[in-house]
């Protein structure tokens, strides 16, 4: 028997010592309100990428109408502030204090590696739904943990392709120097080396800091091919605008990770005109689904959705196939696991699959900026899975 058989075993047991029978705690388990524990940050460079999520996680919930498998949501929040020192003590209050069923979060990646190694310790259900963190489904990888949006290594991967192919034979690449930033490098480069690449220069600077002159002026005389980088949110616009100040637009090409023009294009203005990245969505898919959610989205929070949006409303829908499955009866885990691990989940960035680390198996796009839209150009790469190093599931 599993962990998950097994306790859930011990609690069924333990309802029919206190009733007599177990119809009454299975009544009452299926009425009660599943907890739904929100740990994102809603201040800081990331502020408005939880909000999106949030949004979207609410709105795939209004469109089951208010209930995941027959169950309402209760939720609880904590704001994260994108600091991985507060992270175990944030993550507890949900689990020890609050007694979540689901803990969902979060979108920087040094916190989650806070909440991972909580999710282990207590076994408690959980979505990432952001932090793109390589170790969650790698080496730190286990059954309850489970991701709804991309690990950094993958939508960085097919840029060294694209660029090659455009003769654009020398990058810098520029950064945070933190895990999200590091690994995002990682992808790049293993796909811009292998396709014959050279990275002249790799630059980092703390997060969430945005002094970004000195390095600008330093890759001005570094002359590369193109410039690849990893910003996201306040910082990333900032990036651009910065980019643009220094004379660098038009000279010499910037690509990224598609972060970098995601939730910030109103922000900005001009300065993004032309801008291209790879990522798992773009405003323009041209599909019925996504023109759909993009409309139920903007007349439900009167703002566009972006990419953290599609994570969030896939977090809900994801959670929505486990708890139909095992009727709204949250206890069994087991029950819930087997099936978000089979989900096929329909999302406005194109159906997706859970690879067995529970990341998505999925579409790269190219998107490029035209006016106010991420545009997309093509798919870079199909059904792009994360190599999974390290993770062993047991
Ligand atoms: C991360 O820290 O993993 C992260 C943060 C913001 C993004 C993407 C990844 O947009």
């Amino acid at each position: 028997m599993s962990r998950y058989n097994r306790r859930e075993f011990i609690k069924g047991g333990a309802a029919i010592a206190a009733t007599g029978t177990l119809l009454p705690s299975l009544a009452e388990a299926q009425g009660a309100k599943v907890k739904v524990g929100l740990m994102l940050p809603y201040t800081g460079t990331y502020a408005q990428l939880g909000v999106a999520i949030e949004n979207g996680f609410r709105l795939a919930l209004a469109e089951a109408g208010g209930k995941f498998g027959g169950r309402e949501i209760e939720f609880f929040k904590v704001d994260d502030e994108s600091d991985p020192a507060k992270a175990p003590e944030n993550a507890n209050k949900l689990i020890q204090r609050d007694k979540v069923d689901v803990l969902v979060g979060t979108v920087h990646s040094g916190v989650q590696m806070g909440m991972v190694k909580i999710a282990r310790e207590t076994g408690v259900l959980h979505i990432i739904p952001n932090a793109g963190a390589d170790a969650a489904t790698g080496p730190m990888c286990a059954p309850n943990i489970f991701r709804t949006s991309f690990t950094n290594w993958q939508p960085p991967y097919p840029l060294g392709n694209i660029l090659m192919y455009r003769g654009l034979k020398t990058a810098v690449f520029i950064t945070w120097k933190y895990g999200a930033g590091e690994e995002s490098l990682g992808g790049f480069k293993e796909g811009y080396t292998k396709a014959g690449g050279k990275i002249l220069k790799e630059m980092f600077l703390p997060f969430p800091n945005v002094e970004f002159q000195a390095l600008l002026t330093e890759i001005a005389s570094l002359k590369p091919d193109a410039v690849v980088c990893f910003f996201a949110g306040g910082g990333a616009a900032k990036f651009i605008k910065d980019y643009a100040a220094a004379g660098l637009k038009g000279k010499i090409p910037l690509f990224g990770a598609g972060f970098l023009t995601d939730g910030i294009l109103d922000a900005v203005g001009d300065a993004a005109e032309g801008i291209e990245t790879t990522l798992h969505y773009g405003d323009g898919i041209d599909t019925k689904r996504n023109k759909d959610f993009r409309l139920a989205y903007a007349k439900t929070f009167k703002l566009q959705p972006d990419v953290y949006a599609v994570q969030g409303y896939d977090a809900g829908l994801l959670l929505n196939v486990g708890l139909t499955a095992v009727k709204g009866d949250v206890a069994n885990k087991a029950g819930v696991i087997k099936a978000m691990e089979g989900a096929k989940i329909d999302s406005p960035r194109g159906v997706w699959t859970m690879s067995k680390a529970h990341n998505p198996i999925q579409d790269i796009y190219l998107r490029k900026v035209v006016g106010k839209e991420n545009k997309v150009i093509s798919v870079a790469h199909k059904a792009l899975a994360d190599p999974a190093r390290g993770c062993k599931m047991v």
